[in-house]
């Protein structure tokens, strides 16, 4: 068989993974041919291609980034966009077509589906907020940094009796914050799913600050909203072509508050970008190279429109239309972590 892959939106730490393994397993099982369209949609629409064999996927395992590039193009806000996809993947002669993607590129992958293009989509997102799969690549590559950073700060945040701001990513799902947060010992974590009650950080910090700890850590998702500073957590008012601000912002606003408040002196930290990039973890090289190969199994077992998945330990697959449905924000139960772990409140 012919099969086109691409990756798309924001990258994420296990892309080449995913790459290199649908690779492999294609060639030396199936005698496929690949080829990989450069950043993501954009590329099939100007059939900008490069040869993906075993050469030029080999080495790349322990790789960020994507070799593929990657571009949040959406297709359909360009007039044709569809129709110009679907020409350009006729004339590639291609069998299939691999996407890489989060809710954004899905939904294209989608869209082409619908049209009778042969799609099989790879979960994508480092805020692990797709439906449908108990976990995305990159997340645990994320997390860990996240959680080094939180470990580090700890000490200079000590050393001068401070309040630590840690804004970490996590768009509409606080799965970063609580995770590092909870790993990294955190004081308050403050997560998409729920306002931020201002009062109630205050106080749970001056709660540290009675009981024998001179210093807090606070860890926020950059999607965390205080209703006093609607608004005030984006970067302009421009959106990307799916519609989405540049979120950042929320842990300086915080930490201004903090110390106003309180009159303890608070600096913010924004790890942005560093989180997605570097090399991926073991955990996640394991389960992206297991996306790759289930993706091509998917291929050759003739499942269109499907998504790969985990469920609990175990790879599976469902419709594409079923992941991008809804968001996947942190449950009630794990939420619950948070207050098990804080004073109570009016205590
Ligand atoms: O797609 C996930 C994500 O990492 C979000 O957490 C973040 O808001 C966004 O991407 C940043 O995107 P960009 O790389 O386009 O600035």
């Amino acid at each position: 068989m012919r099969v086109g892959m691409l990756t798309g939106g924001g990258d994420c730490p296990g892309l080449n993974a995913v790459i290199r393994a649908a690779v492999r397993k294609g060639i030396l099982h199936h005698k496929d041919e690949f080829i990989g369209f450069l950043e993501g949609w954009r590329g099939v629409l100007d059939d900008r291609t490069m040869p993906l064999d075993l050469e030029t996927t080999s080495g790349i395992l322990h790789r960020g980034g994507t070799i593929l590039r990657s571009s949040r193009t959406n297709v359909r806000k360009i007039e044709g966009g569809l129709d110009r996809c679907m020409e350009v993947i006729a004339k590639q002669r291609l069998d299939a077509l691999i996407a890489m993607g989060g809710d954004d590129t899905q939904s294209i992958s989608l869209a082409l589906s619908e049209r009778g293009v042969k799609c099989v989509g790879v979960p994508k997102t480092i805020d692990n907020d797709l439906s449908g799969t108990d976990a995305c690549f990159g997340f645990d590559t994320a997390v860990s940094i996240a959680t080094e950073a939180v470990d580090r700060l700890h000490s200079t945040t000590e050393a001068h009796n401070r309040v630590m701001v840690v804004e970490v990513m996590g768009r509409d799902a606080g799965w970063i914050a609580l995770t590092s947060g909870v790993a990294g010992g955190a004081d308050v974590i403050l997560v998409p799913e729920r306002p931020i009650e201002i009062e109630e950080v205050c106080r749970l910090i001056r709660y540290r600050r009675d009981h024998g700890k001179s210093f807090s850590i606070v860890v926020v998702a950059e999607g965390a909203k205080m209703p006093e500073h609607a608004g005030q957590t984006s970067v302009g008012t421009a959106t990307d072509s799916f519609g989405h601000v540049r979120l950042s912002g929320i842990g300086q606003i915080l930490a201004e508050e903090i110390e106003k408040r309180t009159g303890f002196e608070t600096r913010s930290v924004n790890l942005g970008h560093t989180q997605r990039g570097g090399t991926p973890t073991a955990y996640d090289r394991m389960l992206a190279t297991r996306y790759g190969l289930a993706a091509i199994d998917l291929v050759h077992a003739g499942r269109f429109g499907r998504l790969v998945v985990l469920r609990g330990t175990e790879i599976s697959d469902i419709p594409i239309a079923d992941a991008i449905a809804k968001t996947r924000t942190v449950s009630e139960g794990l939420l619950s972590m948070i207050e098990d772990l804080q004073p109570v409140r009016g205590g």
